[in-house]
Parts: C-alpha cells; sequence; structure tokens
C-alpha cells in the first residue's frame, strides 16, 4: 500500500474505487464524489483506490489526486481481480459503512447519496438496482441484456434464498455495514462481491435504490470469457460452500437419540413389570417424549444459528408446535411409504422401510429448515436488526 493516508480518525463511511486501467476516467469520479460528500458528510467519509497495477498507471494518477483530495487514499497491488481488490479496500478501511462503486462514470455518484440514505434510515446493507422502477440500463443491445438476465437467472435458481431477496443482486454497486460482514470469510473470485456478501453473510435489512446504468464513454470494459467462467465457478462455490451438510449430520444424529428415549420409554411405559399402560397410549406417550427430546436438541444445537434470531418463550412455543406438525406429518407419510412400497410395489419390507425412513428425514429436515427455524427469512428485507 503506497503511504497517502491523511490521519487515522474513524470514518462513518468508506467507499472503494476499484480500478484497472481508468486512467481516464477517475479524476472526475474522485471530483464528484468529493464535491457531494464534502457537502453531505464533511470529514466522515474516505474514498480508497485500489489499483491492479493498472498498465495505464492509474495508480499514479491516483495518488497525484492525493493531493488535491484529503480524504482519498490509493492501495496499489500486484494481482488481479475485482472482487478482491473490493475486499482489499475494505480491509484496509476505517469506515462503518463500507461501500463499492465502480470507477467508470457507469455508476451515478449521486446515487451514493439515497444509498447512504438508506443506512441512516437503518437499513444493513443498500444496493443500487437497475431492474425497479427508475432504473434501468441506457442502449443495451439486446444480446448484453439477455445475457445479463441469462446470469442472473442462473445465479438465482442456483441460490434462491439469499439472491431471491433483491431486484439487482448482480449490482455492482452497494453499501454495507460493516459489522454485518465483519465475522464472515469471504473466498471472493470474479466480479461479484455482492453475492459474496448476500450468501455468506447474515444481512437483516436490505433497501434498494433505483439507477441507471450509464454507458462508458471513456476507457473499455474489463469483461472477458474468463469472466464468465470465473462467475460461474464463483456461483458453483458458493451453492457447495452453503449446503447444508453438518446441519443435516447433527440433525440425523438428534434423530437417532430420539430413537433410543423412545425405545426407553415405550419400555417404561409398557412393559409389565414397569408401569404395564396399554400398547398404543405407551407408545404415543412415547413418541410424543421423543419429539420434544429432538426438538430441544435441535433447537440448542441444530439449527441454533437460526433460533438465536427468533428469541423469547412464544417464538420457542411456536418452533415447537411447528416443529411437532411436521414429524407427525413425516410419520403418516412414513407408514404411507412403507405400505405403498410393500403392497404396491412388491418391495422387500426392511428395504421398503430404510428407503421410507430416508425420504421422511430428508422431508423433516428440509421442512424444518424452512417452516420452523426460518420463520423470518421471508420478511428479513425490512426487518430492522439494531
Ligand atoms: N482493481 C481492479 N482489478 N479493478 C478492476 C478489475 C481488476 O481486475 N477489473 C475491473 N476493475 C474495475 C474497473 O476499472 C471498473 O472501475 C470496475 O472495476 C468495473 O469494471 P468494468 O470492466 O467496467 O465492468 P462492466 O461495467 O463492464 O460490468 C460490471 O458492472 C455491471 C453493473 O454493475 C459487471 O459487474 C457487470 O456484470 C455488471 O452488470
Ligand atoms: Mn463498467
Amino acid at each position: 500500500m503506497d503511504g497517502h493516508g491523511h490521519g487515522d480518525g474513524a470514518r462513518k463511511l468508506s467507499i472503494v474505487l476499484p480500478t484497472y486501467n481508468e486512467h481516464r476516467n477517475l479524476r472526475e469520479v474522485v471530483r464528484r464524489l468529493a464535491e457531494l460528500l464534502d457537502a453531505a458528510l464533511p470529514g466522515g467519509y474516505e474514498l480508497i483506490v485500489v489499483d491492479d497495477n493498472s498498465p495505464d498507471e492509474t495508480w499514479a494518477l491516483a495518488a497525484e489526486l492525493t493531493h488535491e483530495f484529503q480524504e482519498l487514499r490509493v492501495m496499489r497491488r500486484s494481482e488481479r481481480g475485482l472482487a478482491s481488490a473490493v475486499l482489499r479496500g475494505w480491509q484496509a478501511a476505517r469506515g462503518e459503512v463500507l461501500a463499492v462503486l465502480h470507477a467508470d462514470l457507469q455508476h451515478d455518484p449521486e446515487v451514493v447519496l439515497a444509498l447512504w440514505n438508506e443506512i441512516e434510515r437503518g437499513a444493513d446493507l443498500a444496493v443500487a438496482s437497475r431492474h425497479m422502477a427508475g432504473g434501468g440500463v441506457n442502449e443495451w443491445a439486446l444480446h448484453r441484456r439477455l445475457f445479463s438476465r441469462g446470469a442472473q437467472l442462473l445465479a438465482m435458481l442456483t441460490l434462491p434464498g439469499a439472491l431471491g431477496r433483491l431486484s439487482d443482486p448482480m449490482s455492482g454497486f452497494f453499501m454495507v455495514r460493516r459489522h454485518a460482514i465483519a465475522e464472515n470469510t469471504m473466498s471472493p473470485l470474479g466480479y461479484k462481491v455482492l453475492m459474496e456478501v448476500l450468501v455468506r453473510c447474515h444481512i437483516g435489512w436490505i433497501a434498494e435504490v433505483p439507477y441507471v446504468f450509464r454507458e462508458r464513454v471513456d476507457g473499455a470494459s474489463k469483461i472477458t470469457g474468463m469472466v464468465v467462467i470465473d462467475f460461474l465457478r464463483h456461483v458453483l462455490r458458493l451453492r457447495l460452500d452453503t449446503l447444508p451438510v453438518g446441519r443435516f449430520l447433527r440433525f440425523c444424529a438428534v434423530g437417532f437419540s430420539g430413537v433410543f428415549v423412545d425405545m426407553g420409554l415405550l419400555y417404561l411405559f409398557s412393559d409389565s413389570h414397569a408401569l404395564g399402560w396399554g400398547l398404543t397410549r405407551s407408545k404415543l406417550m412415547a413418541a410424543e417424549c421423543a419429539i420434544v427430546n429432538n426438538f430441544l436438541w435441535n433447537d440448542v444445537w441444530t439449527f441454533r444459528d437460526l433460533a438465536g434470531d427468533q428469541t423469547g418463550f412464544r417464538a420457542k412455543l411456536k418452533r415447537f408446535a411447528k416443529f411437532n406438525v411436521i414429524c407427525t406429518v413425516g410419520l403418516a407419510l412414513n407408514v404411507l411409504l412403507l405400505n405403498a412400497q410393500f403392497n404396491l410395489l412388491g418391495m422387500n419390507r426392511y428395504l421398503a422401510n430404510a428407503i421410507a425412513i430416508v425420504v421422511v428425514t430428508l422431508w423433516n429436515f428440509w421442512l424444518n429448515t424452512h417452516l420452523s427455524w426460518r420463520v423470518a427469512e421471508g420478511q428479513n428485507t425490512g426487518r430492522r436488526m439494531e
């Protein structure tokens, strides 16, 4: 890092400007941002240019500009990569809120104020969107529109939970609270830093602001075939990294513990040497106790992270009620499947039972993940975390 910082004080807002061959655009971007922010956030912001050793010496121009613009800092790296440049800038940033804006004037600096407004209202993440009323793309050729939408669709289908929360998850123009992303390990690849933030971090309130993606006037886009390959690899990596394998194994272990509770209590309730109750009554009681056992372990262990977002006794009771219903329906499904395979397909009854157990376990896991422990998911967009 070139030592061009001015003072070490904390800032409200740090904006990273990733650059690669933006010599002809940088001065104008910096000038306009400084003008807007000197008025809106005097002394409370910083601009960080992260340049990947551009052949056109954008880094030298940036260093020069630091004399004219007090809040400008420059980093010059020997690696390449838009997403990694942005994260590198954020690591060096001193702001409570972190932002990224492309340094080619395609992202209108004015929109920064609208994004900042949303953050001040309490949003954890504010995204400039092309795909909402008031937003758009200037004069894009049909093939570019189709390509852009195709990429978005593919990513949305692969990562619906995280990316489906906003209209333009492919945007490269946004602001995020540092504390919302601070504890996460990011492994950036390619262009889409926002995907990394959406998929890997716990983001509560998301706000969107419309913007029109301007035509490039100077310089050239750095999008190449390699960027497309990196995009596909990135989507796949995010999907694999966030598959709930560990959670599923915990869920199975808890289910296994439930079998012992059920067996033990069935003995205690029904055996003639113990309580000697009727078999049906004993089984119902034992099964319900196993459900309670499983719920408690799942709540403090399997789904701990999700349960933590929904505190209070009432919320817990609600989770339990849902869990109970799902398990009961699961049991009915189990019996039904076993019967169908055994009676209709003439399958071996133990194989049929094994298949039924696997299917019902997956069913239980999926439903409980989405209904019992993740009730707040769909409402997150408007949820206030603080
Ligand atoms: N440091 C660094 N390193 N900066 C880079 C690199 C890099 O390897 N590659 C690009 N940049 C900088 C550019 O200098 C520019 O400031 C910004 O990142 C965006 O790069 P462009 O090459 O201009 O991208 P684009 O405008 O064609 O497309 C991007 O933005 C669109 C809208 O957000 C892509 O992300 C599109 O997919 C997206 O639709
Ligand atoms: Mn661009």
